[in-house]
Order: C-alpha cells, then structure tokens, then sequence
C-alpha cells in the first residue's frame, strides 16, 4: 500500500469517524449481510453492463464491497484509493480472506491529491463518497475524467430534512472537536461536472435517503 502525501482538516476528520471500530463494525455487516441495498442497486447495474476483464477505480471503497464484488464476477483489476487508513486496512484483510489481493491495489490518501498519478480505469465509483468531501468540483471532475466506460456514484438526495439532517449532524461534529463533515451537494452541479467530463447519465433508482446513479461514456 502507497501511503498518503498531503492532508487537509477533513482528511483529519475522515480518519477519526472512519477508524478502526466503524472499519471493523462495516466489515462484520458485510461478512454477514452483504451488500446494503443502494450498494447493491449500483453493483447490479454496473455488472449488467458487463465488468469481464475490465478495470475498477475505487474511490473511497470502504471495506472494498464494490471491488470484491465485481472481482468475483470477472472484473480484471481494481486500484481502491481510500483517505482512511483503517479501511483500507479491513478492505486488505477481507481480499486476503477472499484469495483477492493479487488483483488489488490500495492507495492511502485524499483522492484529489492524487488523482494525477493514477490511470484511467473503466469503471469508477464513489459510494457515499462525494458527502464526505466539501471540494466537490475537484473530486468529479478529475475521477469522472479516468472513467471510461462506466462512473457510478451514491449521494445523498438533495433534498430539504438532508440538508438539515447534515446541519445537525455538522454541529455535533463541531462540538465533539471532530473536524469532519457531511456535505449535501446539489446533484444539479454534481451532474454539471459529470456531463463536462462527457459521460452521460444511464441509471438512476433512490430511496428516502440515497440516490444511485450510473453514467456512461458515449
Ligand atoms: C461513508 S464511507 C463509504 C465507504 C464505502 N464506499 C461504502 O459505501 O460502504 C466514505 C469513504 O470515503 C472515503 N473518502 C472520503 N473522501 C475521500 C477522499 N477525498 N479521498 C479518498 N477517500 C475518501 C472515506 O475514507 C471512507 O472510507
């Protein structure tokens, strides 16, 4: 695993709320449940459009949900680049226990920084991802341009009780000294920034919550 070059206040923060207990506690659910549904929606569609032999680009992957799965399913390759040191950690034990490890690459750090040393990949994903980060333009705009063939995405619906449930969960943030925060960005700019890059929306399915979308390169 490369380790991380540069940092920012929310990088600090995405350390502290996504350590070793939430990791842990993420890779027991997956273990036993499996995927949660909206994961679940972006992986059956990405794995509709066909992933034999191609190459993933996984942008805060987690515990590596999406990764494993399109492995299984006879994707070639996958580069996870996560800012949380421990979940590339679980996502590292859970290849290991699937026989995957071979096939995978991690890159600790904030995407942003280093999206110019990483290549082009025909699917990428950011699963919950964009709420975690507030320079939105700067995360889609430079991981929609190495997609090519598919970019599939989980955000929050933009949509008035999450945009308050974030205030909410911001100031709590604020008073337990934790630097993170969660970002509910308008999809209208979200998709601007997709759209430039020239990739075109296939698929969409929401629930009250999160809203799945897949695009793909004309
Ligand atoms: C809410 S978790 C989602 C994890 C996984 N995709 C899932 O759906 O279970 C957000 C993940 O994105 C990572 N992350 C957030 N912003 C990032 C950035 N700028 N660069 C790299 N990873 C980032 C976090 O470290 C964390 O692992």
């Amino acid at each position: 695993m490369t380790r991380k070059k540069n940092c920012c206040a929310q990088c600090e923060g995405i350390e502290q709320t996504f350590n070793e207990e939430a990791a842990d506690e993420d890779l027991r659910f997956y273990r036993l449940e499996g995927l949660d549904q909206t994961t679940e929606w972006l992986v059956d569609e990405i794995k509709a459009q066909g992933v034999d032999g191609a190459t993933l680009l996984d942008i805060g992957g987690g515990v590596g949900m999406i990764q494993h799965e399109l492995l299984k399913d006879g994707a070639a390759s996958a580069v996870h680049v996560d800012a949380s040191s421990a979940y590339i950690e679980a996502a590292q034990r859970e290849a290991k226990r699937r026989k995957l490890r071979e096939k995978i690459e991690w890159r600790h750090g904030n995407f942003v920084d280093i999206a110019k040393e990483l290549s082009p990949a025909d699917i990428v994903t950011l699963d919950k991802v964009i709420c975690c980060y507030d320079d939105m333009p700067s995360l889609v705009k430079s991981s929609a341009k190495l997609a090519r063939r598919f970019y599939g995405i989980v955000t929050p619906r933009d949509i008035w009780y999450l945009r308050w449930g974030a205030k909410v969960m911001n100031l709590f943030q604020a008073l337990f000294q934790n630097p993170y925060r969660m970002f509910v960005h308008p999809i209208e700019d979200i998709e601007k920034y997709i759209k430039k890059a020239g990739l075109k929306r296939t698929f969409m399915k929401q629930d009250a919550m999160w809203r799945v979308a897949v695009y793909s390169r004309a």
